[in-house]
């Protein structure tokens, strides 16, 4: 039995409702945040909490409330994330920052409130979920490429540094999932994508075409992989979840050979209906 205290973000839906339930049910003291706990209904866990990465006071609420109660934190799992697709030349910056603030500053937002805690202890474990997507750029992806690319930057410097006090900090990869990350992507970038006058229309054509046939990921059963990797005495610096192979070796190849598979990919969807 593991009755460690661990502290989830975004838990309404996908990996972090998945991970909130399987962790409860492995005896973890699991507080499920989200950023309207009515989304947290039906979850059997220690504690559920209102928390949006992106509001500093809501995160320092949650945060006196944790210590209150447990005097201590021993795992956070920065889950809290989503994408926006565009080509860059008309990426609407507005939208780009909003997410930013999500999946880079919110992130950042919760290692700063947890690390004095861990600290202290000289014990504690960040897992920050990153994505394929902050290994391999491909087109209409590059916004979110950049914040899941600035996840692995963020969460190398913190093992660094927080090494020295007895904390861990790990990235994991996932490649695609069946949450409800693919509805929130459409519904806040498919209108821009469907419109045939842009110059960059036959990428957008060719992501929704390639959406549409996209092998995913059993959510839970990656969800179940990363507990796995939660009960390892010893972190890796990063995981891959749930990658198919072909991303692993796009991943390895020289620039050159990699971008030409992936005009070929774009050439290819563009025709799928
Ligand atoms: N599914 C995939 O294919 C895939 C692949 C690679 C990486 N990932 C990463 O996996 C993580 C989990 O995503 P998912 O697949 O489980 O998608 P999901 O089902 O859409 O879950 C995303 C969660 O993030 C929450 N969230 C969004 N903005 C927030 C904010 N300001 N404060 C707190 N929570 C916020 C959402 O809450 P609301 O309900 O309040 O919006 C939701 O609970 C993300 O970091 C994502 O980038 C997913």
């Amino acid at each position: 039995m593991n009755n460690k205290v661990v502290l989830i973000t975004g838990c309404s839906s996908g990996v972090g409702r998945q991970l909130s339930m399987l962790l409860a049910e492995k005896g973890y003291r699991v507080i499920a945040t989200a950023r309207d706990i009515t989304n947290l209904d039906g979850l059997q866990v220690d504690m559920k909490l209102i928390l949006d990465v992106t509001d500093q006071e809501s995160i320092n609420k949650a945060m006196r409330e944790i210590i209150t109660r447990y005097g201590r934190i021993d795992i956070l799992i920065n889950n809290a994330g989503y994408s926006i697709r565009s080509a860059i030349e008309e990426i609407d910056l507005e939208d780009l920052s909003d997410m930013f603030d999500v999946n880079v500053f919110g992130l950042i937002r919760m290692i700063q409130v947890v690390s004095p805690y861990m600290r202290r202890q000289n014990s504690g474990r960040i897992i920050n979920i990153g994505s394929v997507s902050g290994k391999l750029t491909g087109y209409v992806n590059g916004g979110y490429s950049a914040s899941k690319h600035a996840v692995e930057a963020i969460s190398d410097a913190a093992r660094l540094e927080l090494q020295s006090f007895g904390i861990q900090v790990t990235v994991l990869e996932p490649g695609a999932m069946d949450t409800d990350f693919f509805k929130t992507l459409s519904k806040n970038s498919d209108q821009k994508m469907k419109n045939e006058m842009s110059p960059y229309s036959s990428f957008y054509q060719s992501d929704l075409n390639f959406r549409k046939n996209q092998g995913r990921a059993d959510v839970r059963k990656a969800s179940k992989d990363i507990c796995k990797i939660l009960e390892k005495k010893r972190l890796k610096a990063r995981y891959k979840i749930a990658l198919p192979l072909i991303y692993t070796v796009l991943i390895m190849l020289p620039d050159r050979v990699r971008e030409n598979i992936l005009v070929s990919i774009h050439r290819k969807n563009q025709s799928i209906k």
